[in-house]
This record gives structure tokens, C-alpha cells and sequence, in this order.
């Protein structure tokens, strides 16, 4: 059993190299000892202290040592109103509208394996994977029965965390925060990580010292966002990528949330992360009870790789489901940067005819195909197939494509509605609306109010038609527009702040309508590209558009940030045309193709418009995609040099298969200088094997590759790549 529980109650909580440890101290508050690298059970009961106060601090009645206060020691489960200062995690306003909050410990349980979040995804265990403990606090003065849930992975440094309250009193009261973890941490030097970004410029990095203070990393637009990725991590100030202490907490879970960190006039640094509170309240009546969504935490005492390492596993293993989780996909064809709206059946038929010749294996039909849409103005919600359009119908188009020996992949935007379509004449209440304030557009949309029972069965409903009427084994998913005016017709006033976090509640149980009636079907995710790249898609769909901007050289950034939380098998990467639709760069066919090769490759554009050379190359990529698979799909990916650091003028990184026979490097030149330095160390291979550079025919030994480096030798223009593919010489 990795988690320990003594006679003080002391708990001890043990993952494959790391220790959590917290204890039941002075009158039954939950008190936060260690979160960190594994240590021994030994010294268990010297963590049975706390910190101590000065003068001012208050001091709860029920403590003997005068020198207990929770302002001052670091809590498990920080709550408010009850003397500790700091951000809480949990704020509960009881039934006379008096918000303070204050929980003691009760019971506890520890149990084998995982439980699921009733209605929430998360991560899943086997009985022999993982270990739970639950801990029961009260607070005597509300009835709120809190459960705090932490479940250890054993062959893995993740935890997850969340939480349970349930209403046992006789009396309704408000959740008005209710956060997933909580942690404080004695140290002084840590730095705040974390992923912002905006449409097209998805999971930048971005490092900083933490102040005294508070820092928040957030969304509100009722998605995770594109513009902050509800994902952070607590680096020590000496953190690499191959050294130093590094904490990610990333939060499963696709509607508003909040990181907050707090470094205190004590020094400790605390971190709550979970739904975002202003725009939260939750009513909860007597029996009923609450569940916040799940964090997972990592930790890892060899820098950031290791701590990416670690979730990318967690997620392909323990996270995403389904037949494909692990499966090569099908290299696919888009048609969206090719055509836009402008296609028919013909169009489409003679890219997917192009494509199969070269080595693509599906074809996915994406915007404009159903209603009257011809534009993003209008016919969002009437999913029906247009037939000036598809002549003869999607089922002869897809019949066709079959017949090619390629699979038929299909776009929808279930979640929204266009004033102009035939849904909005018939419905005009679905979209969701605050009655008689105007309606805040956005790509001339709105959003459908899913959370009404009757919308749901609308869509699901529709994509039922469509998935039966044709061999449809892809569904493009996509999300264009935030939030705006949330507000529900079936709400009472006191419950209208309910409304997001019901909101993802209600396509949560969509998706699993869905996935469940179409249990082999494989689910790209999408928001105006990666809006909404975040665990809790990946529980429904193992791939994620990752950025609508195709930009090679871009994406290069993209997909570096958004490997620090995220493994390469959910990154949906195509090669586009050139100049790019997005930035107007031009960029070598083979760059494209290479960086795309670091994703769930595929294609969008006009293939038919290609020259023969670069038709050459797309034979080239799609053997390479299949060459390459097991290694960057399922390999350790190691990032090597950061386009985010020193020049920005290089980037590099690397896949190695389990046994450290086999990698894949990738490296990229992106302003080049006479003088720029090709040498890469590589990481992660066996230093005593050696390798041969299949290409070359060199051969290296792994000590030489990961200390002197490996040379890239050649001059290299602006925004040429190279992979370089090494096997084991036996
Ligand atoms: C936004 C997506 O990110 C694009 O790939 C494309 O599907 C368009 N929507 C279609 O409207």
C-alpha cells in the first residue's frame, strides 16, 4: 500500500519517486507537511508539527497551544472567514448568508484503485495502479460534509486530487468557491510556469519569479481557453529541463478555471487551482451533494522534461479511452484550408482520390457541408446534409471514399447556432440569452443552451442521423465562440451562477451520449484550434486540433509549449500550403512535413494542386508517419532546445522508444547566422549502446550523442529541419 496512515493521524502518501504528507494537528485542523521527493517512512512522525505564529495572528478557541493559528500554518484545505487570510479554496455561505468556513477533520478511508467523478472525466486506475485516501471534515456550523480525495499512481510520480461536499444539514447553503487542491509550500524560491496564448498562438511559455502577492492564471470565457491553459507548474528558480524541482497541477476539467498562487508574509507559497469563483456559486440543498473537478499533480525533481514525461504517459495510458487511445490514426486529409466553403462532392472526391494515391488514409469533409452554409453567416444547428452541394448525398460520398480505401471523417459545431438558420427561426430560446439585453455575437454565432434537456436530445438527435446514414469513423468536433450573457430560462435568480459549470456538466454528458453510442468512433477535438486543448477533452477524444495556425515554423512553438503538458499522440498537426494562410510564410514542403510528423499527422490543402515533387513528398512523409509511430507516439519525447529561449533561432527535441533502441530527432533552424552553433546533446538514449544515423550510416555511441552532442554539420537556411533517425547498432 503506498499510503500510510499512523495512530496521530499523520498521512503519508507515496507515488513511484514522490512523498505527500499531511496530518490531523490541533483541534482537528487539516495541517500541510510535504510535498516533494519520496523519503522514508521513518521520520514519519517528526512531520507531526506545525509552524508557529507571531502575536497577531487569531486563534481558533478549540486549540491548547496558544501558538496555533491558521493564518500561519500551512493547511491542507485552506477555508475562509475563520482566520486564515491567505486565498481559500473552499467559502460556503450558509443559510443566513454568512460566509466563513471552517472544517475539522473526522474520519478517514484508504482503499485500492481509483473511484471516476459521477458525471466528470478523469483519470482512470486499475486496482493494482493506484491507491486512494479519502478524508472526511466537517464544519459543524453549516453541515458541509467535505470529502478531500487523493489517489496515488504507483508506477508513476502523478497524484490527482478533488473534492466532494455534501449538504448534511436541514438547510439549504451556497458553495461560493470550491477549489480541487490546495497546496502550500515552505520555499522561497519558487517560479510560476505557466501556458498563455491567444487564437493561433496557443501555449506559449512563460516563467516567472513569484512576488508577495497574488498571481492568478485564469479563464472566464466559459471554455479552458486559448488564452491560458489550465495548466501551471511551481519551478525552483534553478529548474531546467533536466534539473530542479518542478510541480505541475493541471485541472481536468474544459469551463472556467483558476490557478491562484499566493506567496505570504510567512514565505510559504500556496496554489489552489480549480473553477473560477466570481462567476460560481452553487446552491446546495440537503442531501444533495458537490463535486469540483480533478487535478492532476506531478512532481519532479529532475526538471521540466521529467514532469512532462510523466503526464504524457498518465494521459495516453490513464486518461484517454477508447479503442484509438493508443492506435496509429489514420493520416488524414482536411479540406478546410483547401476549400473553405466553397466545395461539392466532385471537389472533395478528387482531393480524397489524390490523397489515397499518395498515402493518405482519410478524408475529412469539414465546415460547410450541411443547411445553407456557404459562409460563417449562417445554418449553424440545421445538421442536415445540403445536397446542391453533396449531389446524391453523403452516403454516395462517403461510399466512394470507401471504395478508395480510405476511411470519411466529418466536422460539426453541435454547441452553436447562427440567428440565420432554420433551428433559430424554430428556437430562437436555445441560444443562450439574458432576456431583452441584446445578444453578444461572435463569428456571427451564439451558443446553444445545452443545458436544457431538450437541446441535448436536439444534437443528439442530429449527429445520430447524419453517423447512420454513412460509414462515418471521425468526428471533428469543433468550439468557435466563448461564453457571453450566461444565463438560463430554467434557472430561479438564486442559481444563475451556476450556469457555466452546468453548462460543462451538460456537454460532458453529450460527449458520453456519444461516445457511448459510438464506442469505436474517433473524436477530434477543436476550438478555433487548441481553445479548449485541456485533460478533460482528452478523456473523450485522444487528439486535439492543436492551433488553427498551420504555419510550420509557428507551430514549432505551439506544439513545444503545448508538450509540456500534453503528449505528442493528442496534438493534431497538418502540413498546409504555402504561403501559409495565417502568416503568409513560406516554408519548405519537407519542414511542414517534418514538424507535422510530431502530431497526429495529416494534411489540409488542395492536394490536387501540388507539383510532383512535393506529391513526392507527401509519399515520402505518410511512409515516414507510419515508420516513425511507436517511437514519437509512444516514446519519451525529450525537448532539447526551446524556441522560447536565448535567440529564438533553433529549436530541437526528441522521441526514444522504451528500450532505448530506437529515437527520432527533430531540429529546426529559424533565423539562421553564420556562426550558429549545430551541436545538440541529445537526451534519453542508452549511454554504453551505440547508434547508427540510419541516413548516414554514422555510427555514434549514446554517451558521445547525449554528452559531446550530435552535429548537425551542414549550413541550413531560415526554417529548414532535419529529423534524424537513430537505431541501436546490435
Ligand atoms: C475553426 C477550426 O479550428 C478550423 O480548423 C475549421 O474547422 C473552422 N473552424 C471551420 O469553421
Amino acid at each position: 500500500m503506498s499510503i500510510i496512515v499512523t495512530d496521530s493521524k499523520v498521512f503519508k502518501l507515496d507515488t513511484k519517486d514522490t512523498s505527500y504528507i499531511f496530518a490531523v494537528g490541533e483541534g482537528g485542523f487539516l495541517c500541510h507537511y510535504y510535498y516533494g521527493a519520496y523519503i522514508s517512512d521513518a521520520e514519519i512522525a517528526e512531520f507531526a508539527r506545525y509552524e508557529r505564529h507571531g502575536a497577531v495572528c487569531p486563534k481558533p478557541c478549540i486549540t491548547t497551544d496558544y501558538y496555533f493559528s491558521t493564518d500561519v500554518n500551512r493547511m491542507e484545505y485552506s477555508v475562509n472567514g475563520t482566520g486564515d487570510f491567505r486565498i481559500s479554496a473552499l467559502q460556503i455561505k450558509d443559510a443566513g448568508g454568512c460566509a466563513s468556513t471552517d472544517i475539522r477533520y473526522l474520519s478517514h478511508r484508504v482503499y485500492t484503485g481509483k473511484p471516476q467523478i459521477p458525471g466528470m472525466p478523469a483519470t482512470y486506475a486499475t486496482e493494482e495502479e493506484a491507491d486512494t485516501l479519502e478524508i472526511d471534515a466537517i464544519d459543524t456550523h453549516t453541515g458541509a460534509l467535505v470529502t478531500l480525495f487523493y489517489t496515488v499512481f504507483k508506477n508513476s510520480s502523478a497524484m490527482t486530487r478533488h473534492v466532494r461536499v455534501k449538504n448534511t444539514s436541514d438547510k439549504a447553503f451556497n458553495i461560493e468557491r470550491i477549489y480541487s487542491t490546495c497546496v502550500d509550500f515552505y520555499a522561497q524560491d519558487l517560479e510560476l510556469l505557466h501556458l498563455w496564448g491567444n487564437w493561433g498562438k496557443e501555449r506559449n511559455i512563460e516563467r516567472n519569479t513569484l512576488n508577495h502577492g497574488i498571481q492568478t492564471i485564469a479563464s472566464k470565457r466559459g471554455c479552458s481557453s486559448h488564452n491560458h491553459n489550465p495548466f501551471v507548474a511551481l519551478v525552483s528558480d534553478d529548474a531546467t529541463e533536466y534539473s530542479g524541482d518542478a510541480y505541475g497541477f493541471n485541472l481536468v476539467y474544459t469551463g472556467n478555471f483558476s490557478a491562484e498562487i499566493e506567496r505570504d508574509s510567512y514565505e510559504t507559497t500556496r496554489l489552489i487551482m480549480g473553477i473560477e469563483s466570481t462567476d460560481f456559486s452553487w446552491l446546495l440543498a440537503p442531501g444533495e451533494e458537490f463535486y469540483a473537478p480533478e487535478v492532476v499533480m506531478v512532481y519532479s525533481n529532475e526538471g521540466l522534461g521529467k514532469m512532462s514525461r510523466t503526464y504524457h504517459k498518465l494521459y495516453r495510458n490513464n486518461l484517454c479511452r477508447g479503442p484509438w487511445k493508443l492506435k496509429k490514426r489514420p493520416i488524414l486529409i482536411n479540406n478546410w484550408e483547401a476549400t473553405y466553403f466553397k466545395f461539392d462532392e466532385e471537389k472533395l472526391y478528387s482531393i480524397a482520390e489524390e490523397a489515397h494515391k499518395l498515402g493518405i488514409e482519410m478524408l475529412v469533409m469539414d465546415d460547410g457541408w450541411f443547411g445553407g452554409r456557404d459562409s460563417d453567416k449562417s445554418s449553424l444547428g440545421d445538421w442536415f446534409v445540403n445536397e446542391e452541394k453533396l449531389k446524391g448525398g453523403l452516403g454516395a460520398l462517403v461510399k466512394k471514399v470507401n471504395d478508395l480505401g480510405m476511411k470519411f471523417g466529418i466536422w460539426f459545431e453541435p454547441e452553436m447556432i447562427n440567428p440565420v438558420s432554420e433551428l433559430f427561426e424554430k428556437h430562437p430560446d436555445w441560444a443562450i440569452q439574458i432576456p431583452g439585453r441584446e445578444l453578444t455575437l461572435s463569428r456571427n454565432q451564439c451558443v446553444l443552451d445545452i443545458t436544457r434537456p431538450e437541446v441535448r436530445d436536439y444534437l443528439f438527435d442530429c449527429i445520430k442521423t447524419i453517423m447512420d446514414s454513412a460509414n462515418i469513423e471521425y468526428i471533428k468536433w469543433d468550439f468557435n465562440r466563448p461564453l457571453t450573457e450566461a444565463c438560463s430560462a430554467l434557472l430561479p435568480p438564486e442559481r444563475q451562477k451556476e450556469y457555466f459549470h452546468r453548462y460543462v456538466l451538460s456537454l460532458y454528458e453529450l460527449l458520453d451520449r456519444i461516445t457511448t453510442a459510438y464506442p469505436q468512433i474517433l473524436i477530434e477535438g477543436c476550438a478555433s484550434g487548441g481553445g479548449r486543448f485541456d485533460p478533460a477533452w482528452l478523456y473523450y477524444a485522444p487528439q486535439f486540433w492543436t492551433s488553427d495556425d498551420t504555419d510550420a515554423i509557428e507551430r514549432i512553438d505551439i506544439q513545444y509549449g503545448t508538450s509540456v503538458c500534453y503528449p505528442i499522440s493528442t496534438m493534431g498537426a497538418h502540413v498546409s500550403a504555402c504561403p501559409n494562410h495565417q502568416t503568409r510564410r513560406e516554408s519548405p514542403f519537407k519542414t511542414r512535413g517534418d514538424v507535422a510528423m510530431f502530431g497526429t499527422f495529416g494534411y489540409e490543402l488542395d492536394i490536387t494542386k501540388l507539383t510532383d515533387e512535393e506529391k513526392e513528398l507527401v509519399k515520402v512523409q505518410c511512409e515516414s508517419y507510419h515508420k516513425y509511430f511507436d517511437v514519437i507516439h509512444n516514446g519519451d519525447m525529450y525537448r532539447l532546445v526551446s524556441p522560447f529561449e536565448k535567440k529564438r533561432d533553433q529549436a530541437a527535441w526528441m522521441c526514444v522508444n522504451a528500450d532505448q533502441s530506437e529515437a527520432v530527432v527533430f531540429y529546426a533552424v529559424i533565423k539562421t547566422s553564420l556562426y550558429l552553433p549545430h551541436v545538440v546533446r541529445l537526451r534519453g538514449l542508452d549511454a554504453t549502446k551505440k547508434y547508427v544515423d540510419v541516413e548516414s550510416g554514422s555510427v555514434y555511441s549514446g554517451d558521445t550523442l547525449m554528452n559531446a552532442g550530435i552535429n548537425m554539420a551542414r549550413k541550413f537556411k531560415d526554417y529548414e529541419t532535419v529529423i534524424i533517425h537513430l537505431k541501436e547498432v546490435k
